[in-house]
Order: structure tokens, then C-alpha cells, then sequence
């Protein structure tokens, strides 16, 4: 018999086989990854592939044997497309250039446009396969799941496999279902996680993000990567603690608190999991993986682990490393077999929702120097690119989410988020979420008729103080100004700036002071590891969670909530928690690969750290009393510096 070339696209991969061997079974001899879920049965329609041609090999279809009845009468989910063959059919009559495709690959890349045209890889953590098991026999007495195994390792080469127990209970009756004919999903090559009778070919998985306000969850096809529905929903445990630290409090001060919490948000994600299905037409008992990033609190009470260590100094993880449950384990009603796995943390408030969002935004794969900030009540901090990474957190306190503020709230339809203030007149102008419409624009009291006005969120309230400075209603050092203004409030020895006078809405000395020691401590906190890095600029930075999606750069610059950077490289990195979260759900070598980056990652304490106190100070004046801003002055037009009369005396000379 003739033996032909057949090579390979784009893998390149070549061999000499002998004629009427098929594609598939090319493929796999040469460790092509040409995906099948059938083995080569013609239902899963995986392993479709196309003729190609290169300078010594023309395309030809003739090249492979003509469609036969296997194709002819292909009716799968996946239709042959013009020019496809189903590569378990066509086998080789010639040389032969054999092109696989994207969707015909195993380890893939799919693109997210919604998470801003990213290219996700998809290298399934679990995969299906479809097998024939022998019937028992009274001369060969050996038990269903033997056979299976046997079957898995002689049509799949699956060998050494292992079975989760949870598989016994359905096994004997999905066999049977079915005529001996089964799905088998195998994690990881290693480990058989379920069966199913007859032919599937799609296996599920959710990828939570658990923040301290709303949890979000997406539910994805594993093999494609798809995203098939997604949920956010509001943390339950609001009602036990605005934020993380009031809700260790919680703990500290109530016996049972933490059960209380870990079985709130525990009902949260399987009841997130039952939307979620029932958005994607999906059966629960066909997820297999769940992912979940969170911050450290929240890491710890989905996990059943007493969170008040991480209330005090020094802050100890119970681990930082990836951790893997049986999902029934943390409540969640699924196949026994289904498992959770936990993105590692990074150090005490450097979560695993700062290791999603590493593995989404990448620094670790960049030349460029990148900030990547979370804000939240203690803000996770990651700087550097390949060759050094450094995380740190800091206490910025709950004034960034509109706590502490005199007129301050979370953001929610009512809530001033946008706000600017004339140069000359101080007049503001504001925008209300719900309505689309600036406060001084046409048609604005009608569209928030269904509203009422009731009070400003953190983009607001960031906003508005950077707005006062740049005013001139605040000097550098963040004193209102005493001017004889009618926006300007005399109260006791200090003034409100009135943002609204129905309802009243001023911004107070206190609640300044409020965002200029959260502000301090971001900036301090990226200073800190800057200095350690030796670098003083940074190429780019990322804003990361819902807050960093609604800071607007210019604001954040001149608040100083971030070291000076060129503001067209200051951008919102989405809920890059989230995606990264996805990404561990779709690849496993992205969980590998997080876990190698998280253990190399620089942990610097703020808290201990000399120099913190010193570019604290510097950074309660705006943007910075001491570090220059010339990116941010090139593009506002920054006041001349100005301070009080109490604070000139002490402090230096702003450079120009
Ligand atoms: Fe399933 Fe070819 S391998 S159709």
C-alpha cells in the first residue's frame, strides 16, 4: 500500500501514512489538536477540517476520499461548512495539506467583545468522551465501572484513570439507558467526573466574582468557551456590614456570625446558579467547574473560614494558595463530582479577586510598567510588568463608595455621579444616574421626574472635590476656601460648598478630609511600590472593578488618587476580577499559570513600611505636595498652588 505526506495547518505537523488512513487518525498519531467528542463515530461533527495547500501540495479535494454516507448523512449540531469533511470520515488518498480550524482545535482562543475584545484561551479543565462498554458477562465478572474504564482507555487512551465516587450512583442506569453507549466527562485527563447516557457534547461551568456590594456570575459552555447567560445580584451580606471590615465586626461582636454570613452567600451562588441555568436553557447537573475570585474576606466566608484574623494585624490568610472544593461541600446543588476552585489570594488584603484580575490584565506578560488599582475599602495595589511584580494593599476606608460622606451613598438610580463646576461662577452642573441628561441641559427635571435626587456616589463625590479644587474653591491642601460666594457655606469654623440646595446636598470640610485620606493612602500605597521598584513613572494604569469603570482618569489624576501618568493610558479595566475568573473556568493553564505568577509576586506591607507615612503626607495635597504632575498639567489647567495659611508654614514648595 502507497504511503502519502499529510501535513498539517497551522500546526505544521507532518507524517507519512499509509493510504485510506483517516484525518483523525493522522491527527492523533502525530499529536494534532483536532478535537472529537464521537471518536470518530460521525455524530459530534468536532473534528471537521478543510483541504489546504502549500507550494508542493495543491488543494485538492480529491486528495481525500469521497463524502461517504457518514457525512452524506451528517445531521450533527455543528453543520458542515462549504469545503469542511468530517476528518473521522475522510481518509487520504494523496499528499495532502489538512487545515484545522479554530473551532476544530481543542485549545483554543475565543475573543470576548464584551470584555473589550480580549482573546481568551480555552484549554478545558474537563472533556467529553463518547464510548461503547462492553456488556457484562457471567463467564467475565467485572463491575460497569471497570469496563467503562477499560472502554475509556482503549478508545481514548485515557489510561490510569480514576473515579470520582460520585459517579457509582448514576452509572449502572446511564449504561443501560442507553445500550452500553455513554458520555464520559474526564477532568483534567486523570480523573472521571461524570457520565451521562447516550451522546453529549456540551459540559458547563460558572465563573463567580463575590464582591463585598454585588456578586456576578457567568455561565459558560466549557469546550467553547461560549458564554451562555450571566447574573450579578447584590451580596446579601450588605445587611450584616456595608463593607468588609464592618462585617468582620459583624463576626467579632455576634456568635455564629460567620455561619450567618457563609450560608448567606452561599444561598446567593446556588441560587445565582438555578438564574443562571434557567437563563441558558442549561440542567444544573451539567456544570462540573465553578471558579470564584473574591477578596480575602470574602475568599474565607465562602470557604466556611472564620474571617476575623484578617480584621487585625497581621492580617494571616488562612491560605494563599488556589483551593479546590467539591461544590456540594459549600452548599451548592450539583453533580457531586462538581468542583469549585478558588483563584490563590496574594497576601492578607491582596485577594483572589487581585489574582483574576492579574490574570486578566496581565502585567506579568508586559514590557510596559503597569498600575493596576482595585478600589474598594482596602484597595488591592499591583505594580511592575514581566520581569518584577510587586502587590501591595491600602486602607482607603469606605469614603470611595460614598460612606463617611455628609450626603454620601452607594451608587444607585438617584445618585449624583457626575458633577462639574464652573471656573468663574462655581455654579455646578451635575448628572443623576437614571437620567442621561446634565443637570443644566433641557428636558433634565422631566427624565428624573420618576427620581428623586438622593445624594452623591463615589464617582461623584471624587469628582466633585476634584472639581472645587480646580475651581479654586479648595486650596492645594484641601481647605474650602473662606469666599464670600453663595455656594460657599460658612459652618462653625469651617465651609460647605452647597452641590444642591433641593435636597440639600454641601460638601463639607469633613467629608474633603474624608476623600483626601483615602486619596492619600491610594497614592501612598502606589508610591510605596513604586519606590521599591525603582521607578518614578509608570506606563500605564488600570482601573479595575465597577468603581474604576466610573472614575473618570482626568478627575482621579487631579485628586491624586493615582501617581501621574499620561492620562490617555489611564483607563478602566472593567471587572477584571471577573474575566480572570472566567479565564481559570475555561483554561487550565491559566490556572496554572496564576499560580506560578501569585507566588512570585512581591507582598509589601504598607503598614510596616517607614516611607508610607512620609508619601501619605505628600499625598493629602493636591494631586501631591511634593511629587509633580506634569502629564496632568499639560493636560488641565491646574491652579497655581494655594494653601492655607496653617499648612504654608510647614510645608514645602510644590515643584512647578
Ligand atoms: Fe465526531 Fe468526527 S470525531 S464527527
Amino acid at each position: 500500500m502507497t504511503d502519502f505526506d499529510v501535513v498539517f495547518t497551522p500546526s505544521g505537523r507532518r507524517g507519512r501514512f499509509a493510504e485510506g488512513t483517516t484525518v483523525l487518525d493522522a491527527a492523533r498519531t502525530l499529536g494534532v489538536d483536532l478535537d472529537s467528542v464521537c471518536g470518530g463515530r460521525g455524530i459530534c461533527g468536532r473534528c471537521q477540517v478543510a483541504v489546504g495547500a502549500n507550494p508542493d501540495i495543491p488543494a485538492d479535494p480529491a486528495r481525500l476520499s469521497q463524502p461517504g454516507s457518514t457525512e452524506t448523512d451528517y445531521r450533527g449540531k455543528r453543520p458542515l461548512g462549504e469545503g469542511r469533511r468530517l476528518g473521522c470520515a475522510a481518509s487520504v488518498l494523496a499528499d495532502v495539506v489538512i487545515d484545522v480550524p479554530a473551532e476544530s482545535q481543542v485549545h483554543r482562543q475565543v475573543v470576548r467583545k464584551d470584555a473589550g475584545v480580549r482573546t481568551l484561551p480555552v484549554d478545558p479543565v474537563v472533556r467529553l468522551h463518547f464510548v461503547e462498554v462492553a456488556e457484562p458477562d457471567l463467564s467475565s465478572p467485572t463491575g460497569d465501572l471497570e469496563r467503562l474504564l477499560s472502554a475509556l482507555e482503549s478508545e481514548w487512551g485515557l489510561t490510569g484513570l480514576s473515579a470520582d465516587p460520585g459517579v457509582l450512583p448514576e452509572l449502572q442506569a446511564a449504561l443501560r439507558k442507553s445500550a452500553w453507549k455513554v458520555t464520559a466527562a474526564v477532568r483534567g485527563g486523570t480523573e472521571l467526573v461524570a457520565v451521562w447516557p447516550g451522546f453529549r457534547d456540551a459540559v458547563y461551568g460558572v465563573a463567580f466574582d463575590v464582591g463585598s456590594t454585588t456578586v456576578a456570575g457567568h455561565l459558560c459552555e466549557l469546550t467553547s468557551g461560549a458564554v451562555l447567560a450571566s447574573e450579578g445580584a447584590m451580596n446579601p451580606q450588605i445587611a450584616f456590614g456595608e463593607d468588609v471590615m464592618s462585617r468582620v465586626s459583624y463576626v467579632m461582636m455576634n456568635e455564629g456570625g460567620a455561619d450567618r454570613l457563609t450560608s448567606e452567600i452561599r444561598r446567593a451562588l446556588d441560587i445565582m446558579i438555578g438564574d443562571l441555568c434557567e437563563a441558558a436553557d442549561v440542567s444544573r447537573d451539567t456544570i462540573l467547574e465553578v471558579t470564584l475570585v473574591g477578596n480575602p474576606i470574602m475568599h474565607h466566608l465562602v470557604l466556611g473560614i472564620d474571617p476575623r484574623e484578617l480584621g487585625t494585624a497581621p492580617f494571616a490568610l488562612a491560605t494563599t494558595g488556589p483551593v479546590s472544593r467539591r461544590a456540594r461541600d459549600l452548599d451548592l446543588d450539583l453533580k457531586d463530582a462538581a468542583r469549585v476552585y478558588l483563584l490563590p489570594c496574594i497576601a492578607g488584603h491582596v485577594g483572589a479577586d487581585a489574582a483574576g484580575a492579574i490574570l486578566a490584565e496581565g502585567p506579568h506578560r508586559s514590557d510596559a510598567v503597569q498600575l493596576l488599582v482595585d478600589v474598594g475599602t482596602n484597595a488591592e495595589i499591583v505594580l511592575g510588568n514581566r520581569h518584577r511584580l510587586l502587590a501591595a494593599s491600602s486602607p482607603t476606608g469606605p469614603a470611595f463608595e460614598g460612606a463617611e460622606i455628609s450626603g454620601g451613598q452607594r451608587a444607585a438610580p438617584g445618585a449624583i455621579e457626575r458633577v462639574r463646576i464652573d471656573r468663574n461662577t462655581l455654579e455646578p452642573r451635575f448628572k443623576v444616574i437614571g437620567s442621561e441628561l446634565w443637570s443644566d441641559e433641557p428636558g433634565f427635571a422631566q427624565s428624573i421626574s420618576k427620581l428623586s435626587i438622593t445624594g452623591i456616589c463615589g464617582s461623584g463625590i471624587i469628582e466633585v472635590v476634584a472639581e472645587m479644587y480646580l475651581a479654586g474653591i479648595l486650596t492645594t491642601d484641601g481647605v474650602i476656601a473662606d469666599r464670600d460666594h453663595p455656594r460657599i457655606e460658612a459652618a462653625g469654623r469651617t465651609s460647605s460648598y452647597i452641590l444642591t440646595d433641593d435636597p440639600p446636598i454641601r460638601v463639607t470640610q469633613t467629608d474633603v478630609r474624608a476623600i483626601q485620606l483615602a486619596k492619600a493612602a491610594l497614592q501612598a500605597g502606589c508610591r510605596l511600590l513604586m519606590t521599591h521598584l525603582g521607578v518614578t513613572d509608570v506606563d500605564e494604569i488600570r482601573l479595575a472593578g465597577a468603581f474604576g469603570s466610573h472614575i473618570d482618569p482626568v478627575h482621579a489624576a487631579v485628586l491624586g488618587m493615582i501617581p501621574d501618568c499620561r492620562l490617555d493610558r489611564v483607563t478602566a479595566a472593567g471587572n477584571a476580577a471577573g474575566l480572570g475568573a472566567m479565564m481559570a473556568l475555561l483554561s487550565g493553564a491559566a490556572r496554572d499559570e496564576i499560580e506560578t505568577v501569585a507566588e512570585t509576586i512581591e507582598k509589601i506591607e504598607t503598614a510596616t513600611e517607614a516611607s508610607f507615612q512620609d508619601e501619605f503626607v505628600a499625598a493629602m495635597g493636591f494631586p501631591n505636595s511634593t511629587h509633580p504632575y506634569p502629564h496632568l498639567a499639560a493636560t488641565v489647567d491646574l491652579p497655581e498652588p494655594r494653601q492655607s495659611e496653617r499648612v504654608r508654614r510647614r510645608s514645602r514648595k510644590e515643584p512647578a
